[in-house]
């Protein structure tokens, strides 16, 4: 059978489209039909609903044999402790953090987070948002799960996070499941850290050991959120540094957006995309501009799916578009647009596993930036509150 006609998990042989995936260039044929029809399927509503070691051996011959032995002892013993304290640095956490202290903490997440996402698909990828905007604003320190109170000004009204993120209440519910299990062991951040992997898991997408042991921060930053968070008008070269800032590389920023496989984007995000951007097919920007209208003002709420074809399942779809010019939101698009990051995308496109393997690892060095462990911190007992 053509690939086009089949689930993208089943073998098979290529087609002219995904031929010219393979050569890079913007596809044509079936695939922009069957995303014409989509985009307009879902366009057609504007209440859319997405249901060594070291070489110790080659000492200088004038050290006398004894020495050289206990020299050898030494740099091994030192060799051994840089080990350790690299990985001490990048590796505190652990995924069997919780194994004694909350047995049941994994299945409650996963009970939890399988009934919210049978309720409503979408909410998978709300959850997922909301672990990249904690992780991207002082770490993964569930700081963007404080209410905004008298002394305390939290991110959920920075300006990408106000009116956009969303699944907080999933989060609470969570937690307060947790507590009746294992009073004050489990930290909100990694209540999120698993959530998310299993809002991916349950819209068909990969699954992996989560390291754990993070704890909650006090403080919040709105205006780390209004900064460290990229915006959808960004260039490629923008996102690049933005990723490279919190130590992640231009593949794990490739291999991390591919979470808009999944999800939807409001009009106010994609507008200028729709109006102004000349790399994007002229059917699909039709389509979308009759949910979008030119003007800020009463359409900017209305969604459109991130991934045209199947933004409820979790496959390589996303890069797909990419190539043949769908992307919906203009820093998707720079993903492939003629820069250096296109060959990663292009990859993607071509191979759904190697998509799923990058975006797992990419998952973990997310969920690593800057974790709050130890001492620091605190064990929330109310997500939305410092206790
Ligand atoms: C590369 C830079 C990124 C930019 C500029 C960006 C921007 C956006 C924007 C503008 C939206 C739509 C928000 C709205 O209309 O309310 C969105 C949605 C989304 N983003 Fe990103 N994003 C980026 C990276 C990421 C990453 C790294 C992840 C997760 C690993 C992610 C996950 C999502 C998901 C799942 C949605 C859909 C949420 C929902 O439907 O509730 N994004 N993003």
């Amino acid at each position: 059978m053509p690939c086009t006609r089949l689930p993208r998990s089943v073998p098979c042989r290529p087609t002219h489209a995904t031929t010219l995936l393979r050569n890079h260039r913007p596809a044509s044929g079936h695939y922009i039909a069957q995303l014409r029809e989509r985009a307009s399927d879902t366009a057609a509503s504007s209440s859319f609903n997405l249901q060594g070691s070291a070489r110790l051996q080659s000492l200088p011959l004038h050290i006398d044999p004894s020495m050289a032995a206990s020299l050898r002892w030494t740099v091994a013993v030192a060799a051994v402790a840089c080990v350790l304290a690299l990985q001490g640095a990048v590796a505190q956490l652990s995924p069997t953090f919780y194994d004694s202290s909350c047995p049941k903490l994994q299945s409650i997440v996963r009970s939890a987070m399988a009934a919210a996402v049978q309720q409503e698909p979408r909410m998978g990828a709300s959850i997922l948002r909301l672990f990249f905007h904690d992780c991207f604003v002082q770490g993964c320190d569930a700081s963007v799960l404080l209410d905004d109170s008298p002394t305390l000004t939290g991110e959920k009204n920075a300006g990408p996070n106000a009116n956009s993120l969303r699944g907080y209440e999933v989060i609470d519910s969570i937690k307060s499941q947790v507590e009746a299990a294992c009073p004050g062991t489990v930290s909100c951040a990694d209540i999120l850290a698993l959530a998310a992997r299993d809002g991916v898991n349950l819209l068909s997408g990969p699954t992996w050991a989560v390291p754990l042991g993070r704890r909650d921060t006090r403080t919040a930053s709105q205006s780390a959120a209004n900064s460290n968070l990229p915006s959808p008008s960004s260039s490629a070269a923008t996102l690049v540094s933005a990723f490279a800032s919190k130590g992640l590389d231009s593949r794990d920023l490739v291999a991390l957006s591919g979470a808009h496989t999944i999800g939807a984007a409001r009009c106010a995000t994609f507008r200028s995309r729709v109006y102004n951007d000349t790399n994007i097919n002229a059917g699909f920007a039709a389509k979308r501009r009759q949910i979008c209208g030119a003007q800020p003002g009463g359409t900017d709420g209305n969604l459109a799916p991130l991934d045209a074809m199947s933004s409820v399942k979790f496959d390589n779809g996303y890069f797909r578009n990419l190539v043949a010019q769908f992307g919906l939101l203009h820093s998707d698009q720079e993903l492939f647009g003629g820069g250096a990051v296109d060959s990663v995308t292009a990859g993607y496109a071509r191979n759904g596993a190697a998509f799923a393997r990058d975006f797992v690892t990419a998952m973990v060095k997310m969920g690593n930036i800057s974790p709050l462990t130890g001492a620091s911190g605190e064990i929330r007992a109310n997500c939305r509150k410092p206790n």
